[in-house]
């Protein structure tokens, strides 16, 4: 463990876009001390004031960092997530979880037979909004939930494709950069599901992964949802602008992202408005509808989220998103790529079942 004043020596894998973000994170943390860098890049390792390394295996070797941030190409943080537990490192692993479901399963195992402490970068779940919103549905407090639907929409700029070009191949698309995010929070809120049909398009880009998703799905409970997403859209609507969790995105304080319909009540997120029938004897459609605000705490999801990976290196706290449970979002993210490319409805189970099957034989 750190011998100054901050609890955590933490390096950062993979200096891009997200990794100088949690650069600043960690340096912006009384808990947290940077201690190296490592990106094959030179030009991405100049100016950062710490050491800096090539590769991980000489960094891990050389400064022993209690934890480190992985930030690297989704291909790559199995790999690399499995050099540092093996070396007991705690690791804080960007989403996706891998590259593949049946990777991220050797990860699961990796960290189950190592005892490791792995945290997936799933930040949506540490936003203040969303422990007060899981609370009220697990609480019941809109009945039994039968409906949810979600919109993620956004103009991604023309050199996110130009200058990253593994944004362009196939994989990288805004199902897996962008919707992963919303899967996994309606998963973390709703419940598991269990059956996915979607519908994908690329005809505003043109470029081989797709712009524009529409999902249906049916969950455990017997909800039902709907999601779609579009990267080359103008819009307000989607949890990035209707939340200031950053800046890169316009904030527009009066739009929300998901609603949730229960039998008694519905709640839409991120402002935690909810909706219930005023009427006490037989509520229904002519009754007046009250709104109230469920009350929310304040504060950034990537902050939390370092706070709550520095609770789990301490071993103050189990990690909210699993390898296992990030390898759910990722098998229904495969099964959305299934659906889409073959328009059949896909059973998650024996989804899971078949992939994990595939790598034993
Ligand atoms: N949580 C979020 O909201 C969010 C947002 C964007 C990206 N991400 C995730 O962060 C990861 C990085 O995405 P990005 O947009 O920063 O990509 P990027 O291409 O900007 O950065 C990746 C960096 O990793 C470096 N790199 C490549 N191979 C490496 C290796 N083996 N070891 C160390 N570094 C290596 C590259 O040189 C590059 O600097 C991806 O997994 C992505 O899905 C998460």
């Amino acid at each position: 463990m750190a011998t100054g004043s901050k609890d955590v020596r933490i390096a950062v894998i993979g200096a891009g876009f997200m990794g100088r973000q949690h650069i600043e994170f960690i340096r912006g943390s009384a808990r947290a001390e940077l201690v190296a860098v490592v990106d094959p890049r030179a030009a991405a390792r100049e100016g950062l004031g710490c050491a800096t390394f090539g590769e991980t295996g000489p960094m891990l070797e050389s400064v022993t960092p209690d934890a480190v941030v992985v930030a690297n190409p989704n291909a790559a943080h199995v790999d690399t997530a499995e050099e540092c537990i093996e070396m007991g490192v705690a690791v804080l692993l960007e989403k996706p979880v891998a590259g593949s479901y049946t990777s991220a399963l050797r990860l699961v195992d990796a960290v189950e037979q190592h005892r490791a402490r792995l945290l997936v970068g799933h930040h949506r779940r540490h936003h203040p909004a969303v422990a007060p919103a899981r609370a009220a549905i697990r609480a019941g407090e809109l009945g039994s939930i039968v409906a949810v639907s979600g919109l993620w929409a956004a103009r991604k700029d023309d050199a996110y494709f130009t200058d990253t070009p593994w944004h362009s191949e196939s994989g990288a698309g805004v199902t897996l950069m962008n919707v992963v995010h919303d899967l996994d929070l309606l998963r973390h809120l709703c419940g598991e599901p269990v059956e996915v049909q979607a519908m994908s398009s690329s005809r505003a880009r043109g470029l081989e992964v797709e712009d524009t998703v529409s999902l249906s799905l049916r969950f455990e409970s017997g909800a039902l949802g709907s999601f779609r997403a579009f990267d080359a859209g103008a819009s307000p609507w989607g949890w990035d602008q209707a939340t200031e969790e950053t800046s890169a995105f316009p904030f527009i304080p009066d739009t929300d992202a998901y609603r949730i319909v229960g039998t008694r009540g519905a709640l839409s997120l991120p402002d935690l408005a909810t909706f219930t029938y005023r009427a006490t004897v037989s509520p229904d459609w002519h009754s007046p509808l009250s709104r109230t605000y469920l009350p929310s705490g304040r504060g950034n999801s990537f902050e939390a989220q370092l706070d709550h990976f520095i609770d789990v290196v301490l071993g103050a706290a189990e990690p909210l998103v699993s390898a296992a449970d990030a390898a759910r979002t990722l098998a229904l993210l495969e099964a959305i790529e299934l659906s889409a490319s073959t328009g059949a409805t896909v059973d998650l189970a024996g989804f899971r079942a078949s992939r994990a099957a595939s790598v034993e034989r």
